[in-house]
């Protein structure tokens, strides 16, 4: 398969990244910043691609389309948990950092969605890393923000999977409390754990009943 995934440098991305190259697959993985320690390999390669700069992921798109084709699946990974949506609350934070997270968590996966969509092939995916932390039945005291950021990720998942019908598939993936620069303190799984399962739903041998979209990395339905 021909994947892109958004979000390479660390944790689930970067665990994912390679797990996929490994497996043989052909891998384009975006960086918000390219690092030159960063090594690639015939089937895996590096682009820079912040997901909240349109500009970029355009470059991205050119570059696949030529370089690459038709792709299989775009994963979208990039997520940001800002240091003050650990210790404020909605009442207290900036709304910068409020914004910023929202930027990133949200708003970056319809850029990335409406701009990778012609090369994704018929029948293929899309996959948006959100979090239980965007469903409404979690009451949303611990991380403020990035709950507001992921449950509007959320919305943008269903709308965009509503919008372009059966011509790709599209979900929104929790993939679990994991062990990352991010997750670390409420961790109980490890990244390779939940790419394991990424792997899965994009080989299609993981089962997802007809019309659930927001799922668990292992396919089972979240509460919305
Ligand atoms: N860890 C958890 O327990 C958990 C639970 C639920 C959901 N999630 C979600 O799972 C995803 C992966 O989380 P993680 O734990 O692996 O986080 P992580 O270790 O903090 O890694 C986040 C990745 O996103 C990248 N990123 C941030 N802003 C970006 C941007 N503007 N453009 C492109 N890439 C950007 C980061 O790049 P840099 O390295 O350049 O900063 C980093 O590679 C996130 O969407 C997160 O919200 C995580």
């Amino acid at each position: 398969m021909k994947i892109v995934i958004v979000g390479a440098g660390r944790g689930l991305g970067h665990v994912l990244a390679q797990m996929l190259a490994e497996k043989g697959h052909t891998v384009v993985a975006g960086l918000r910043r390219l690092d030159d320690t960063i090594s690639e390999r015939e089937n895996l390669i590096y682009l820079q691609m912040d997901a909240t700069d349109e500009g970029q992921i355009r470059d991205a798109v050119q570059w696949t389309k030529h370089h690459v084709g038709e792709i299989d699946a775009v994963v979208y990974v990039a997520g940001i948990l800002l240091q003050s949506d650990r210790t404020e609350t909605l009442l207290t934070e900036s709304l910068d950092d409020i914004r910023k997270q929202i930027e990133v968590n949200a708003l970056g996966l319809i850029t990335v969605f409406r701009d990778f969509l012609p090369v994704i092939k018929k029948s293929g995916l899309f996959i948006g890393v959100t979090s239980e932390g965007g469903s409404f039945a979690n009451e949303g005291s611990l991380f403020p923000a990035y709950g507001v950021s992921k449950t509007t990720a959320n919305k943008i998942i269903q709308t965009l999977r509503v919008t372009v019908g059966e011509s790709i598939n599209v979900y929104a993936v929790h993939p679990g409390r994991m062990n990352t620069d991010m997750g670390r303190t409420t961790a109980q799984i490890e990244p390779e754990e939940a790419a394991i399962g990424f792997c899965n739903i994009l080989e299609g041998t993981t089962h997802i009943e007809k019309d659930q979209w927001f799922i668990d990395y292992r396919g089972n339905a979240m509460p919305l």
